[in-house]
């Protein structure tokens, strides 16, 4: 089959990793007989630089016309990078969030697993990996803080900065089936994480999922704090099969589950909507510090590779491929320098990369 891939190759460590996804990519392509046709979208820092601006309309017209959409990661050092000279809505991340709501990608799925191979990786002790862990992080995208009004304004000599933190009930609504419907297909466990003691967007939030709730009876709901919630996957990550919960409180979830699985340089995620289209990238960010340097992890943009062809292309057993391939290349003791322990093999970003393509039959 044929079928039409937009890049979206970023800022920092972007292009390195898209490459080795694309490698990746263009292996299936070799394997199965399918053909992926590229097109490169500019998005953040990289956009900015050629058009002044961190997303066009263009951009997203190319991005809308194709069937997914793989990206790397946006922005720079805020304290040395030009960009961040600019006002707040013309710099990379506001393109970022344009892009999300332009395509109404609402639901982030991130899943983290530790991998047996990389059970020496995992800063928690022994006993409290236990068997270890298999989650889904379900986080609502296109709402919250990120897209609430806001202001800074100074009045009699003081300033004052607001953000506004609102969820409609749709919005709960739709990421909650989501969250449930995977829920369905694995553990049938959830757990919606939210500040109901606190927000009242959170007590909308649980008396939506409990709603929800009610037409799925197999799955076992349960709710949990969000400071309790980020205590408890360093306790007992294994406790947790699919965590639903809204934009913030995901994304800073996510980042410390993706630690717990080795490095933030593991975790995939797939931004999808109503529809089967959605835009693939890994759950870190540009990673300015290591940019340039050919050490970066490609695994997470690889796994979101394999998560676009089993979501978007509905290539189940090419996305199997993929991620045998990368267990496969763990399980011989491959590392980058953010999952290396001791006795493992050191190589960079491209040899990793090359190292997963051979792998994949
Ligand atoms: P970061 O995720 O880029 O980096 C945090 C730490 O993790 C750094 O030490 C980095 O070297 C390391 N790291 C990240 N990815 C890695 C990989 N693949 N392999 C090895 N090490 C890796 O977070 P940050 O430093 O807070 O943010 C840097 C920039 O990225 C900022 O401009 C931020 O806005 C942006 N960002 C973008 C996205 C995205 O595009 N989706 C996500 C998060 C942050
Ligand atoms: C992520 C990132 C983004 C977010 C930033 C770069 C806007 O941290 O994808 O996790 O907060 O959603
Ligand atoms: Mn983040």
């Amino acid at each position: 089959m044929n079928y039409k891939i937009a890049l979206i190759h970023g800022d920092g460590i972007g292009p390195e990793i898209v490459n080795e996804a694309k490698k990746i990519l263009d292996k299936v392509c070799q394997v199965y007989g399918h053909t992926f046709t590229y097109t490169n979208v500019l998005l953040g820092g990289a956009s900015i630089d050629v058009h002044g601006v961190p997303l066009t309309d263009e951009a997203v017209a190319e991005a809308k016309s194709s069937d997914a959409v793989l990206m790397g990661s946006i922005g720079g050092d805020a304290k040395t990078s030009p960009w961040y000279q600019l006002e707040p809505s013309k710099r990379p991340e506001a393109g970022l969030l344009a892009i999300r709501k332009a395509l109404n990608l609402f639901a982030n799925l991130r899943p983290a697993y530790l991998y047996d191979e990389l059970k020496a990786a995992c800063p928690l002790k022994e006993d409290r990996i236990g068997d270890g862990f298999d989650m889904i992080i379900v986080r609502e995208l296109t709402g919250g803080l990120y897209f609430g009004e806001r202001k800074t304004e100074e009045q009699d000599g003081v300033m004052t900065a607001v953000d506004t933190l609102s969820y409609n009930e749709k919005e709960i609504r739709r990421i909650a089936v989501k969250a449930f419907e995977i829920a369905m297909k694995r553990r049938k466990k959830v757990t919606s994480v939210d500040k109901a003691n606190v927000l009242d967007s959170s007590r909308l939030w649980r008396k939506i999922v409990e709603e929800v709730a009610k037409d799925y009876p197999e799955v076992t709901l349960e709710h949990m704090l969000v400071d309790n919630c980020a205590m408890q996957l360093v306790h007992n990550p294994g406790q947790f099969d699919v965590i639903l919960t809204e934009n913030m409180f995901g994304d800073i979830l996510s980042d410390e589950a993706s630690m717990v699985t080795g490095s933030i340089g593991m975790l995939s995620s797939a931004s999808l909507n109503e529809t089967s289209f959605g835009l693939y990238e890994p759950s870190h960010g540009s990673a300015p510090d290591i940019a340039g340097k050919g050490i970066a992890n490609p695994i997470a943009t690889i796994l979101s590779a394999a998560m676009l062809l089993r979501y978007s292309l509905n290539l189940d057993k090419e996305a199997d491929a993929v991620e045998t391939a990368v267990q496969a290349v763990l399980k011989e003791g491959y590392r980058t320098g953010d999952i290396m322990s001791e006795g493992c093999t050191q190589v960079g970003t491209v040899q990793m990369g090359d190292l997963i393509a051979e792998r994949i039959h």
